[in-house]
């Protein structure tokens, strides 16, 4: 199956994540308002579950690829997960991801990474669980050139999961069929698929959430 590039977006630009998290920023500060959870409580909820019930080592090293407000590993770390570490490119989505663990006196490690970068940040450490709720979405709408810039998210998620380490994908622009055209012939097996409600993003309303949890099946 051919997988055809999405017409680019606004939300697939630095400026537009910076200018958004300024915004959340100020109504933290203001209102203790934490800002956007993407597709909702209930998907966070569900990709949580779907760990609870299949990784039992709650030791193992989780890395939030594009974490924005990092809600997602506030859930983890709520549930007894230890190793939890939050990236995004955005300055701006880390100060708030930053004040929202301080303020709930949670231990999350953030940091600042363009994905896209081959920078290495993470020194030698591989990850056990990538977790993506957005970005790989946010970054096929780059207007710069996206087949590009989806090659080299996969390159970056190759380099820091371990072999067999598991990169759950949640996704509003891809279809599971589409997904797994692209990830499956880059050294990923598809193991399982979350069910997920309806959401909208980007333009395209109606679609159907996709959260589907692959395997780093070849070694780096
Ligand atoms: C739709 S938001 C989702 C945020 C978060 N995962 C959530 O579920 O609330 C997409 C996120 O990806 C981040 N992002 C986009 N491209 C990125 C890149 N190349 N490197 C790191 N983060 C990126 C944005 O800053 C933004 O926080």
């Amino acid at each position: 199956m051919s997988v055809e590039e999405l017409q680019s977006s606004e939300l697939g630009t630095k400026e537009y994540w910076d200018n958004a998290y300024d915004m959340e920023i100020k109504n933290f500060k203001e209102f203790g308002d934490v800002g956007e959870i993407w597709f909702g409580e209930g998907c966070a909820s569900r990709i949580t579950k779907w760990l609870e019930s299949n990784e039992s080592n709650k030791s193992e090293s989780v890395v939030d690829l594009g974490c924005g407000n990092g809600m997602l590993l506030m859930k983890l770390a709520e549930n007894g997960w230890k190793d939890l570490t939050g990236v995004d490119y955005s300055q701006s989505a880390i100060d708030l991801a930053k004040g929202i663990a301080k303020s709930e006196e949670v231990s999350i490690s953030y940091q600042v990474w363009d994905i896209l970068s081959s920078e290495e940040v993470f020194q030698r450490k591989r990850f056990g669980v990538a977790l993506d709720k957005g970005t790989y979405d946010a970054i096929s709408l780059s207007p710069e050139d996206r087949t590009q810039c989806r090659q080299k998210y996969i390159s970056s998620v190759k380099r820091i999961l371990k072999p067999n380490g598991l990169l759950i994908i949640t996704s509003c622009n891809w279809t599971e069929e589409e997904l797994k055209a692209t990830f499956c012939p880059a050294g990923f097996e598809a193991v399982a698929l979350i069910p997920a409600p309806q959401f909208q993003f980007g333009g395209s309303s109606g679609n159907k959430v996709t959260s589907i949890v692959f395997k780093n099946i070849e070694d780096n």
